[in-house]
């Protein structure tokens, strides 16, 4: 068995080859664009790979994304038919995303700006916060990244809300699903977290309309797509005084170009997409088994479908 690794964008393919080796010596590791003999090729390990690159390989048994989020994948007009797609699901990613929304959840939960400002100002102020037990956070995408943060938020004792395309209950979190159920979960926040994959349905769905819903003075944290919000919506937002502020970990273009208007705006936190990655300590092995596991008959691990986008 041969493994194609093609990995586009901010990583290092030599980097992701080692990680593999590490994992096993002995595999037959081939490294865009060198596939060799493409009949060779039984497994491709993809990161925002070329589009149309993946149908030359009459062999091909499964495609393994190098992380969590797909669309790059399935944004692929030409991707070969019958071929499952797995993704990456890994508790460090997960654990990551967690402290990422822990941070910023509380960073606005105890008014820490309003602290940095008094500091500067050499001033001895009080900022009183609002007991967590009034304060409902509420995630859009309840699935492996989501759950897991609205967990540890709900154990420090906040309010949860939780948005998902299936209808899910869940201990101690109010739970919503469908379009119909978006009002009613929007209503009652003070804080929404997007941790949706980006689909043809949630594509843009950060908009006037959704934000209109939200109560006056909430806050707004994205580490799911950069395609999910409606930018000058999301602006005019906060600039109205509907968010209060937003942390935002991933845009339409990264690196978000330099004369974007969210790098200025005095509401606005940037991340340079690194709420949670992958590490080929991590995710190395997890892929390299899911791959001899379909090679020797098992079904793919952490299988993604085309058809609902996710
Ligand atoms: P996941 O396990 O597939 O969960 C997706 C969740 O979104 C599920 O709860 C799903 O509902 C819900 N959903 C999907 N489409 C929906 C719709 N149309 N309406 C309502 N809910 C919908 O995904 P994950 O592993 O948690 O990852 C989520 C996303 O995080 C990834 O796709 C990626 O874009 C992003 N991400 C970002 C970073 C970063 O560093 N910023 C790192 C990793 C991942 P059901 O439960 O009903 O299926
Ligand atoms: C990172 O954004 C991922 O999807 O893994």
């Amino acid at each position: 068995m041969a493994i194609l690794i093609q990995i586009g964008e901010f990583h290092s393919q030599e980097t992701w080859r080692d990680g593999f080796l590490a994992v096993d010596p002995e595999l037959d590791l081939r490294l865009w664009p060198d596939v060799g003999d493409p009949a060779e090729i039984e497994a491709v390990i993809v990161w925002h790979h070329v589009h149309g690159s993946l149908t030359q390989f009459p062999n091909l048994k499964v495609i393994c994304n190098l992380g969590a989020g797909v669309e790059a994948i399935f944004h692929d007009p030409d991707l070969p038919a019958d071929v499952p797609i797995s993704r990456v699901v890994d508790p460090r990613l997960t654990r990551s995303m967690a402290e990422y929304v822990l941070l910023h959840v509380l960073r606005y939960h105890r008014r820490f700006a309003e602290n940095q400002e008094f500091q500067a100002a050499r001033q001895w102020k009080y900022v009183p916060s609002d007991d967590a037990a009034d304060t409902t956070i509420g995630f859009l995408g309840m699935g492996a990244l989501g759950l897991h943060s609205a967990e540890k938020i709900r154990n420090l004792g906040f309010r949860v809300a939780g948005w998902s395309r299936t209808e899910k209950s869940i201990e101690g979190m109010e739970m919503y699903h469908g379009p119909e159920g978006l009002g009613p979960f929007l209503g009652g926040l003070k804080m929404l977290v997007c941790l949706l994959p980006l689909t043809a349905e949630t594509s843009g769905i950060i908009n006037n309309d959704l934000l209109a819903q939200l109560p006056d003075d909430s806050f707004f944290i994205n580490a799911g797509r950069g395609q999910h919000v409606v930018d000058e919506d999301l602006l005019a937002a906060l600039d109205s005084g509907k968010l209060s502020g937003a942390t935002l970990d991933v845009f339409h273009v990264e690196p978000l170009p330099k004369e974007h208007a969210f790098w200025t705006h005095p509401k606005v936190t940037i991340t340079p997409h690194n709420a949670a990655d992958s590490f080929p300590r991590d995710v190395c092995p997890q892929i390299i088994g899911n791959i001899k596991g379909v090679l020797s008959g098992k079904p793919p691990m952490n299988e993604v479908k085309l058809d609902r986008g996710y």
